[in-house]
């Protein structure tokens, strides 16, 4: 057993990672080790790409766009990509993807809700079923869900949103449960972090400040949200099962 951050010879599948958390994520992976593959429904920017990084640190990042709210894309990439790689295989999957809209309840449309649940619970259920085969067949693989601390504070405007959020918690349990022990399945529940999703919602971050109870008195930073997605994935955290860790400032403590 391995009980360092290294997460050399494995590779991981990180969705919703062309920006945001999942990028620091997949960055923080490359750098314990890991081989990184990225599903995204948005094309890189060259200029933020991750590629020529990864290059630098002789690790291998393959992006492929996908919607992963799309049983068959899913299905389909994940295919394309490990014939395209050396990877036989994937180590890790942190389902990141993830959509938020501000919608008073009452405006709601059937079409809101379906959109903000396709993308952020079916997503993992379609990944979730794609990567558990070969990872049973294998006897080893780490699950890492991103939920947010909002599934447990709720907040107003937020309906789908923070119900899809609370959607990953459970499911996290019941997976973990189901897989254990070969599998493990943890969640992260971060708390307002500064990425377009935040800066969509919101137009300062004081104005977090103001609107919730922060002792830390900032948002996150997207790589302060990836070191708990590493230690997750490491030899560190290896009796963690179907725990979610809340990296929110404060904002939640429990
Ligand atoms: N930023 C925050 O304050 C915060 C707080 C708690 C939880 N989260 C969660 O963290 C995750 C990442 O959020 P972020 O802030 O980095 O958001 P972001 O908007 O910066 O990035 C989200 C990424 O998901 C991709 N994506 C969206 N729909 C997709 C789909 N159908 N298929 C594939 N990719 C898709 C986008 O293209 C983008 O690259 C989300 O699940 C979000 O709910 C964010």
């Amino acid at each position: 057993m391995s009980t360092a951050m290294d997460l050399s010879g494995q590779t991981a599948l990180v969705t919703g990672a062309v920006k945001g958390i999942g990028a620091a994520i997949a960055k923080a992976f490359l750098e314990a080790g890991a081989d990184v593959l990225v599903f995204d429904i948005a094309v890189p920017d060259a200029s933020t790409s991750l590629a020529a990084y990864a290059g630098q640190l002789g690790r291998t990042i393959h992006y492929c766009q996908v919607d992963t709210s799309s049983r068959s894309a899913v299905r389909s990439a994940l295919q394309a990509c490990l014939r395209a790689t050396d990877a036989g295989a994937v180590d890790i999957l942190v389902n990141n993807t993830g959509i938020s809209r501000v919608t008073p309840f009452l405006e709601l449309t059937e079409a809101d809700w379906d959109a903000m649940f396709n993308t952020n619970v079916k997503s993992v259920f379609h990944c979730c079923q794609a990567v558990l085969p070969s990872m049973l067949e294998r006897g080893r693989g780490s699950i890492i869900n991103i939920a947010s601390e909002l599934a447990y504070l709720g907040r107003a405007r937020f309906v789908p949103y923070t119900a899809s959020k609370g959607a990953i918690l459970s499911l996290t349990r019941s997976l973990a449960r189901e897989f254990a022990p070969a599998i493990r399945v943890n969640g992260i529940a971060p708390g307002p972090c500064d990425t377009d999703m935040l800066r969509a919602e919101i137009s300062t971050s004081e104005q977090w400040e103001s609107e919730i109870d922060l002792p830390l008195r900032r948002v996150a930073q997207p790589e302060e949200i990836a070191m708990t997605a590493v230690f997750l994935a490491s030899g560190f955290a290896t009796y963690y099962c179907g725990e979610t860790l809340s990296p929110n400032g404060g904002a939640l403590m429990r």
